[in-house]
C-alpha cells in the first residue's frame, strides 16, 4: 500500500527507529526493495532520483511501475522523488502520484534555497505531498567527496521554520557514492540537530556508513537513512558472479533474478536493523 513520508517518519522519529530509503534504478531494483520490505515486515521508501530519471530519459514509466509495485501487496511503501533540482520535474512527479519529493537546493545559497524550497512546499502541500529538503551539502554526488561539511543547528531550525519542509537532509560526515563503509559521523552534532529541528532528519550517502555507526546515528536522532550504492554493489556482485560462472548465458532473467534475490535479502537485513534501533 502507498503511504506518505510523514506518516512513516513522524512515529519512527518519536520512537527512535530508522526508516530505510533505498534507490530504484530499474524495475528489478523496485521489485527487490518491495520483496525485502515484505521479508522484513517493515515499511520502505522507494526513491527515484533525478539522475535515475535522466538515465531512463523520462519519469513516467519507472515512476508508474514503482507506484504499481507499491500499491500491490501488503508492504507499506512511499514512492519518493530524490535529489530533484528541477522544479518542473517535481511538478511532474506530483502529478504522477508520488507521495513525497526531495527538493535539493543544497548547491544554492541560503536565501535562494529557502525561496525555492518554500515554493516547492507550497505546491506540494496543496496536493497532499510531503517535502524533504537539504541544508549543508552532502558531497559525493559529482564524485567530489566533502565529508567535512556540516549543517548548523540554528540555521537548520530557521530553514525549517522559513520553508515548512517535512524532513531535512543534513551534512554530518557522510558523502555520496562511497563503495567502502568507512565513514565516521558527527554523532554529537546529530543530537544537537535533532534537538533543534522540529522535523525528522535524513542521512544521505549512508552506503559509506558501517552497520554499527548506522545504529548509533539513528539512536542519536537520525530517522530516514538513504542507501543506494551499497545495494547496487550487492546487485551487481550477484550479476557478476552469475555471468562469470556461466559465460555463455543469454537470457537476462537468468542473471537478473539472482541479483534481485540478493538485493532483497540485503534490503530485509538493513530494514530489520533500522527497525530494531529503538
Ligand atoms: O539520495 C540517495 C542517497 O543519499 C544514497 O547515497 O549511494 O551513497 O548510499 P549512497
Ligand atoms: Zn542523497
Amino acid at each position: 500500500a502507498v503511504v506518505g513520508l510523514t506518516e512513516l517518519l513522524t512515529p519512527a522519529a518519536a520512537a527512535g527507529r530508522g526508516v530505510g530509503a533505498f534507490n530504484v534504478f530499474s524495475l528489478e531494483h523496485a521489485e527487490a526493495l518491495v520483496a525485502g520490505a515484505a521479508q522484513a515486515g517493515t515499511p520502505v521508501v522507494l526513491q527515484l532520483s533525478q539522475n535515475a530519471v535522466r538515465y531512463h530519459g523520462s519519469l513516467a514509466p519507472i515512476a508508474l511501475a514503482t507506484l504499481a509495485l507499491a500499491r500491490a501487496g501488503d508492504v507499506r511503501a512511499v514512492v519518493h522523488l530524490d535529489h530533484a533540482t528541477d522544479v518542473d520535474l517535481v511538478h511532474e512527479a506530483v502529478a504522477l502520484g508520488v507521495g513525497s519529493v526531495m527538493f535539493d537546493g543544497s548547491e544554492l545559497d541560503y536565501e535562494a534555497n529557502v525561496a525555492t524550497t518554500a515554493a516547492v512546499v507550497e505546491h506540494c502541500h496543496a496536493r497532499g505531498v510531503d517535502v524533504e529538503a537539504e541544508l549543508g551539502e552532502v558531497g559525493g554526488k559529482d564524485g567530489v567527496h566533502a565529508p567535512g561539511v556540516r549543517t548548523r543547528p540554528d540555521e537548520a531550525a530557521a530553514f525549517v521554520a522559513a520553508t515548512g519542509v517535512d524532513a531535512l537532509a543534513v551534512a554530518v560526515g557522510s558523502s555520496h557514492a562511497m563503495t567502502e563503509r568507512s565513514a565516521a559521523l558527527d554523532l554529537g552534532l546529530v543530537a544537537e540537530l535533532a534537538a533543534a529541528v522540529p522535523v525528522p532528519l535524513v542521512l544521505h550517502g549512508s552506503s559509506g556508513v558501517p552497520d554499527d555507526e548506522i545504529v548509533r546515528v539513528v539512536r542519536a536522532g537520525m530517522t530516514k537513512i538513504n542507501i543506494a550504492t551499497h545495494l547496487n554493489k550487492v546487485f551487481t556482485a550477484a550479476v557478476r558472479e552469475t555471468l562469470q560462472a556461466q559465460p555463455d548465458l543469454v537470457d537476462s532473467r537468468k542473471y537478473l533474478a539472482p541479483a534481485r534475490d540478493a538485493m532483497a535479502a540485503e534490503t530485509a537485513r538493513l530494514l530489520i536493523m533500522l527497525d530494531a534501533t529503538s
